[in-house]
């Protein structure tokens, strides 16, 4: 990616200006009247603690909603979580300040062609590919042999250390809420802990500049994340940018300050054989509003051969994906580009 496709570049030099790469067809371009403000946010808010101190009828009925939630949603938003809030205002404060360093520093961690840690615009892969408004940061954290250390950013300063405080809070969220989710399946609490092993995480904060025609442009292409679960922060006062595809709709999930949205990711798809959805998402832009977003996503280790849990099959539900081995899934995931759910045919 050079200085030409970097976005925020684009905007500072052209600020009305949308190079022809980053036009979509006709049929991809968002029809804006689909987030109009008068469409509340029915994405269920589920509240964490009453799933960790509540009465007996309280951790009942949270559970409830926690299932619904996965099962007709595959998106929900987690409120009193338990991390410090001071963390999630710090890591949004030094993402934004990272992206507005200069290019010439952004560049020092370069995102190159396949590889996903690093500066840049990952999943793309040929030139007539339509880009996507955005920029993007990331980093692999566990295990430790997927860090790249010359890619963490010694500028700014307090930048590393939080990523690393914010994500062991984040990671034991994570642990909780599959400890959760697999009390909803009736499973034991500890399956997919074990399941796992020492479980996938990576973080990747998404800048998306404002555009003079977000009519045309995505701010990110459609896709399902390859994950099992993912946890999405949206910046504090941020527009409304991310969108899920609900009964065919585009629906807005409206920023909570300080909550967290969950997804599903295809990874929990395959293993509880397509009852609990990987649902598609994406994200679109705005004409004055920059928009920034923290992402992390958990993952089994690589080594993990995974499909339809046994418990999840039966004469009634026919098993609806293949084993495979999740180093493999993800290698497919990160070398194709984002289109909606076509990663996930890998496993069927
Ligand atoms: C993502 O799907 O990775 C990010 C979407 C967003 O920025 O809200
Ligand atoms: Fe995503």
């Amino acid at each position: 990616v050079g200085h030409i496709d970097d976005v925020q570049e684009l905007r500072k030099a052209k600020p009305t200006t949308v190079p022809e790469r980053f036009v979509r067809d006709m049929t991809e371009r968002p029809a804006l009247l689909a987030f109009a403000p008068s469409s509340p946010c029915a994405v269920p808010i589920i509240d964490f603690s009453k799933l960790v101190k509540g009465n007996k009828d309280e951790r009942q009925s949270e559970l409830l909603n926690l299932a619904r939630a996965c099962e007709e949603w595959g998106f929900f938003q987690v409120i009193n979580h338990g991390i410090d809030l001071s963390l999630l205002e710090s890591i949004e404060k030094l993402s934004r300040d990272f992206f507005m360093l200069p290019l010439e520093e952004k560049q020092k961690y370069p995102m190159v062609p396949g590889s996903v840690q690093g500066y840049g615009q990952a999943f793309v892969f040929s030139e007539d590919q339509k880009l996507d408004w955005c920029n993007m940061f990331a980093l692999g954290l566990v295990p430790p042999n997927i860090r790249v250390p010359k890619l963490w950013p010694t500028n700014p300063p307090r930048f590393s250390s939080t990523v690393e405080d914010y994500s062991s809070q984040v990671r034991s969220l994570c642990q909780n809420l599959l400890k959760y989710i697999a009390m909803t399946l009736s499973l034991k609490e500890d399956t997919f802990e074990k399941m796992f092993g020492v479980a996938v995480q990576a973080i990747r904060m998404n800048y998306y500049p404002a555009c003079s025609r977000p009519d045309l442009v995505l701010g990110l292409s459609p896709h399902s994340d390859g994950s099992a679960l993912t946890v999405l922060q949206q910046e504090k006062g941020s527009p409304v940018g991310l969108q899920i595809l609900k009964d065919n709709k585009w629906m807005p999930v409206e920023p909570i300050p300080y909550a967290f949205v969950i997804n599903i990711g295809d990874t929990l798809e395959v293993l509880t054989n397509g009852k609990y959805k990987s649902v598609e998402h994406r994200a679109v832009t705005h004409k004055e509003n920059d928009r920034l977003s923290i992402v992390t996503f958990y993952a089994p280790s690589y080594e993990v051969e995974l499909g339809p849990m046994a418990e999840l099959v039966d004469e009634n539900k026919k098993c609806m994906y293949r084993r495979y081995n999740h180093g493999e899934y993800s290698k497919h995931y990160v070398t194709n580009k984002l289109q909606g759910k076509k990663t996930l045919e890998f496993a069927k």
